[in-house]
């Protein structure tokens, strides 16, 4: 199954979500590639962390791009060709309308799109909405799934809330229900080229940070 963790805004959580949502996958079993296509190469970055520090289980992670209008075919055939090689292909692409996003969505079998819980950013998922209603038309089987990211741990009820309403008014885009809070422990483990589902879960903190991305991981993964 091919997944795009895909926005046209920065800063959301694309690669830490990647990267997370990934290794709940290798957990789990299942033979997981990450085919990093952001030229910034964070997901690529912590994929490297993780095999220097030989964190297990082993991650795969392959970086991919168009550099010419023409390449973008051979994107798509070569992603479509490891998607039988591996249980789960995670696609984080760049936080910005590009080729690669457009291509992705137009080979993707999910994508979730993380998005802050906050009213600028709602409003900012117009253009990922209009994008995705475009491409159902070559890609009907796709599902798109808002997920809220980076919520406020204290208010997050609230924000989500809120949010859902805004949500509402989108035509292509859907909320999935998950909100991932705020939580430092995401960020330290991404550092380490860890995900959150490899640190002790007897610390309060990890098993709440793992619940979230179990959740997120039910949403794309689950029946
Ligand atoms: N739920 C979270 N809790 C704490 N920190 C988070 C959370 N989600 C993301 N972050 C942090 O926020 C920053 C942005 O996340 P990330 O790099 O994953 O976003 P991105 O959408 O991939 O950005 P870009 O568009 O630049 O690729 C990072 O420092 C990351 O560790
Ligand atoms: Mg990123």
């Amino acid at each position: 199954m091919i997944t795009l963790i895909g926005q046209t805004k920065g800063g959301v959580g694309k690669s830490m979500l990647t990267a997370n949502l990934a290794t709940y996958a290798a957990h789990e079993g299942r033979r997981v590639l990450i085919i990093d296509a952001d030229r910034q190469q964070t997901s690529g970055r912590w994929a490297s962390v993780r095999t220097i520090e030989k964190v297990k289980p082993v991650i795969a992670c392959a970086a991919l791009n168009i550099d010419k209008r023409t390449d973008a075919k051979g994107f798509a055939q070569k992603i479509k060709g490891l998607a039988n090689e591996y249980d789960e292909i995670i696609l984080d692409c760049g936080g910005q309308d590009s080729r690669e996003l457009r291509t992705s969505l137009a080979i993707a079998d999910y994508m979730i799109a993380p998005a802050r819980p906050s009213q600028a950013d709602l409003w900012g998922l117009g253009d990922l909405d209009t994008l995705v209603t475009q491409v159902e038309a070559i890609n009907p089987d796709l599902t798109a799934k808002i997920v809220l990211n980076l919520a406020d741990p204290l208010n997050f009820h609230n924000a989500a809330g809120q949010a859902i309403e805004i949500m509402g008014e989108l035509e292509a885009l859907e909320f999935g229900g998950v909100t991932i809070v705020n939580r430092p422990t995401f960020a330290s483990a991404f550092q380490d080229g860890h995900g959150v589902r490899d640190l002790k879960q007897s610390a309060p903190s990890a098993a709440k940070a793992t619940a979230d991305i179990a959740a997120l991981y039910n949403l794309v993964y689950g029946d």
